[in-house]
């Protein structure tokens, strides 16, 4: 009788484990990172492209990204944007280019739509060209 008791004490814990297991794993921040980032495009810079941070970059970041993602920006008003995440100066896009890609960017390998991820998206045309901007260095 005793034996049988402790028994059943051991595989209740046991489900209480990989219950706690399971959902420490699939609950809060590193899935969710995980989801942000998609592929790289892998878009590579046509010698002939003509974007530059004034005539592509920056109005586009002003468009869709600088409401969260602005260094004049703290706190509560950034949204949950991450920090060192600011994208209102070109050498903000720069150091962070890859990431940018991977949640915004489209060309041959990926179409990635994670950012923004509310209000006014931008087209399919526009993410293209991000990718684009990006792969030849933001320049
Ligand atoms: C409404 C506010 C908001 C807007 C607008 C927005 N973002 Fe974000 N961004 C966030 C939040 C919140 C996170 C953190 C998401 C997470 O980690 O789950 C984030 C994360 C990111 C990351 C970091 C991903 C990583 O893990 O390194 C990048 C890069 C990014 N955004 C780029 C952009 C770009 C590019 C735009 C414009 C096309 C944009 N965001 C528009 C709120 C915003």
């Amino acid at each position: 009788m005793a034996v049988r008791f402790s028994i059943h004490k051991v595989v209740l814990a046991s489900s209480l484990l990989v219950f706690a297991m399971g959902h420490g794993g699939g609950g809060c921040c590193s899935d969710e990172a995980e989801e942000v980032l998609g592929p790289s495009t892998e878009t590579q810079c046509p010698p002939t492209s003509t974007l530059t941070y004034a005539s592509f970059g920056q109005p586009f970041m002003t468009s869709y990204c600088t409401r969260c993602h602005s260094s004049t920006l703290t706190g509560a008003d950034r949204m949950g944007a991450p920090a060192f995440h600011d994208f209102d100066t070109q050498i903000g896009i720069q150091q962070v280019a890859d990431h940018v890609d991977q949640v915004a960017g489209s060309g041959p390998a990926a179409t990635n739509e994670s950012m923004p991820p509310d209000g006014a998206k931008p087209t399919l045309d526009e993410r293209k060209k991000l990718a684009e901007w990006i792969a030849c260095g933001a320049p």
